[in-house]
């Protein structure tokens, strides 16, 4: 290592710290607020920063909650010209692992204990529709479709997993890893792919 890498390397390190400090306390900042409004526990509500939170007031936190940094969570009340009415509800014992993204102008419901790996999106929202009527109009431009989405308690879903608008995945499921789910999965079913299918299931 040359003179200069060397001083380079010593006058980034006090700036690495201070980023991490700073993340850090901006996450147990932004926990302990989300904690007190829901009546929690500060100890139940753990989201690493940086994170993206929009319309937290949507949000209803029931117990133990955890995220690893780059959590985003939409919650839109008006998009494009329209209103919506956004409800997520987070059961007990959630745990999102890094950069999942969950989009809500509707209704998504989580259930208890579950777990997602990474990169994990649940959205309950379409673009506007595939249609001749919209061709022409710019997709961000088209009024928001929407299905509600329920994961009910217990299930995992692994890394890179996508769940798409209007789909119930059933307790103590497990999605595999890069799978997109595109229609309800019963209860105690293992699913994976493009679309997901059930590979196994348990009574
Ligand atoms: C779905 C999963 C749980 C299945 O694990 P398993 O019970 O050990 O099952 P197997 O490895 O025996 O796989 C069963 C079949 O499904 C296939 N399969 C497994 N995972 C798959 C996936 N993610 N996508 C597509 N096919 C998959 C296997 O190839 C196998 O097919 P075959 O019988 O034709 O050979 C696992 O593969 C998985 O995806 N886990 C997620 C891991 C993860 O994301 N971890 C980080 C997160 S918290």
């Amino acid at each position: 290592m040359n003179i200069f890498r060397k001083i380079d390397y010593l006058l980034s390190q006090p700036m690495l710290w201070l980023r991490r400090h700073l993340d850090k306390r901006q996450g147990e900042l932004f926990s302990r607020k989300i904690a007190d409004k829901a009546k929690l526990s500060s100890k139940d509500i753990r989201i690493a920063a940086p994170f993206y939170v929009k319309g937290k007031e949507y949000i209803q936190f029931s117990g133990f909650f955890q995220s690893h940094p780059g959590l985003r969570i939409d919650c839109f009340d008006y998009y494009a010209g329209h209103q919506y009415h956004p409800h997520l509800y987070l059961g007990k014992n959630v745990i999102c692992n890094y950069h999942c993204h969950i989009g809500v102008i509707n209704e998504v419901t989580i259930g208890d204990n579950v777990l997602m790996g990474s990169r994990v999106l649940i959205t309950d929202h379409q673009h506007g529709q595939f249609t001749e009527e919209q061709r022409d109009i710019p997709w961000a431009e088209r009024a928001l479709i929407s299905k509600p989405v329920h994961i009910e308690d217990n299930v995992w879903l692994g890394e890179n997993v996508c769940v798409m608008p209007g789909v119930t995945i059933g307790k103590g499921s497990v999605i595999g890893a890069n799978a997109v789910v595109t229609h309800n999965i019963p209860p105690y079913s293992m699913a994976v792919g493009v679309p997901a299918r059930v590979i196994k299931s348990i009574k």
